[in-house]
């Protein structure tokens, strides 16, 4: 280790390689100060430029952003054998070699973090490695491939085919120009394959995975799923089924209330379900260069100083409470002409703006009930306080925040 420094060789200068070259040097500092020690790159090898001996002799951690099982495999290997850290996002080679790579972590006493590897971003392999270490887990449901979802959810939305849903994720980059990996689910049976030796502590090899894609799904099917009121994803499932375990990968329609339902777009998530802790759903981007450079980073960082740290405070920030939100008002007021303009008078005061209205008649009495556009809470509550005074008013007026952010 140089003096005072962590020096980090990277493997692999692509769309999550360059995106990890660009992350490291702007958060140095932080990491110093959660660390003690300032990481630096200490050279980057592509298939053109670099050599592998050079790098690994003057790194203290290798990250492998190559992809593919050689040289990958080899590199990976080699760094370890030579004490090294690794830190990899490459579920190809996990989910064919995971069980050699792992024992040589073991045998050589170096970390081997791969958190980029499933779901981007989302951080299913520590929660499984770490938060969830003293559950027993009996099944993990997943959507683990942003591109299938993407289209699915394409598909439901437009009813497009699946060629032209396809076509649209290339547009917007979230298809690679050959989808075949992704579309017949092989991309997902990998990412199953690691989450299942995490979950239940068992070899998984992806030739174990059974798995289909999402190439024969026609507009008609989401239509009637529409009907139904359910929503169709390429769901991978691992559980343990009595002494044994099941991992598969499959489109399966889902009722609006399962956690998964609601993941749309290129968006990831993961369900872990156990008797003790009954069920978390993690999701996020589960792709793109910058997102999985963020969770190499992490791994990176968790592999310069172990325990969990809590960096020092560097700047004392002001707390506030007076936020901005949309909001639900409910009010019962006598049921005369006008009532409605003077709750709407009272609002436009405060410059709240009304988003939608119901009114609804109740013998002598009606019933507003609006959503208003995001506002600073101060204004809505003096809204709600002119309002209370109102004379037409028949009970207290009630509100509750709306969330107004729709994901995926
Ligand atoms: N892209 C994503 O959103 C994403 C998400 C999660 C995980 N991952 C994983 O992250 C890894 C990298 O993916 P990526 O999308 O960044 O790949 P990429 O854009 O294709 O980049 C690959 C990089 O590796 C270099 N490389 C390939 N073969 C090499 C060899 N034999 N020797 C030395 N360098 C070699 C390439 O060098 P040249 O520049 O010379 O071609 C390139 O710089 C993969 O394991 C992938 O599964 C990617």
């Amino acid at each position: 280790m140089s003096e005072g420094g962590f020096r980090v060789g990277l493997l692999g200068n692509g769309t999550v390689g360059a995106a990890f070259a660009a992350l490291l040097p702007a958060h140095a500092d932080r990491i110093q100060r959660i660390t003690g020690l300032r990481p630096e790159l200490a050279g980057i090898l592509t298939r053109s430029t670099g050599s592998f001996e050079q790098l690994l002799e003057h790194s203290d951690l290798i990250v492998e952003l190559i992809g593919g099982i050689d040289p990958a495999r080899d590199y990976l290997l080699r760094s370890m054998r030579a004490g090294r850290h690794i830190v990899t996002a490459n579920k190809q080679l996990l989910s064919h070699h995971g069980e050699e790579l792992w024992e040589e972590a073991r045998l050589q006493g170096v970390q081997l973090r791969f958190e980029g590897a499933v779901a981007g971003v989302v951080p299913v392999i520590r929660v499984l490695q770490e938060s969830l270490a003293g559950a027993t887990i009996d099944r993990v449901h997943g959507i683990v491939n942003g591109t299938t979802n993407f289209i699915l959810t394409e598909m439901a939305r437009t009813g497009a085919t699946f060629n032209a849903a396809l076509a649209e994720a290339q547009r917007f980059g979230y298809a690679e120009a050959d989808p075949s990996e992704d579309v017949d689910g092989r991309d997902a049976a990998a990412k199953m394959a690691i989450l299942a030796r995490l979950a239940f502590d068992t070899p998984v090899h992806i030739d174990q995975v059974r798995y289909e894609g999402i190439e024969h799904i026609q507009p008609d099917d989401l239509e009637y799923a529409r009907e139904l009121g359910l929503g169709l994803k390429l769901i991978g499932t691992a559980e343990r089924i009595g002494e044994a375990l099941s991992v598969r990968v499959h489109p399966a329609f889902l009722y609006p209330g399962h956690p998964l339902a609601s993941v749309g777009g290129p968006f990831n998530a993961v369900t872990v379900e156990s008797e003790a802790i009954t069920e978390i759903t993690m999701s996020g981007p589960g792709a793109g260069g910058p997102q999985t450079a963020t969770a190499v980073l992490g791994d990176v960082i968790s592999a310069m100083i172990p325990p969990a740290s809590t960096p020092p405070t560097m700047k004392v920030l002001e707390i506030v409470h007076d936020v901005v939100s949309a909001f639900y008002l409910h009010v019962e007021v006598a049921d005369e002409p006008g009532v409605l303009a003077q709750v709407a008078q009272v609002l436009a005061q405060q410059e709240v703006s009304v988003k939608s209205v119901v009114q609804k008649g109740l013998g002598d009495q009606a019933r507003l009930v609006m959503v208003v556009h995001p506002v600073l809470e101060s204004r809505f509550t003096a809204a709600m306080e002119l309002i209370a005074g109102l004379e037409i008013l028949r009970a207290p007026p009630r509100a509750i925040r709306v969330l107004e952010e729709e994901f995926g």
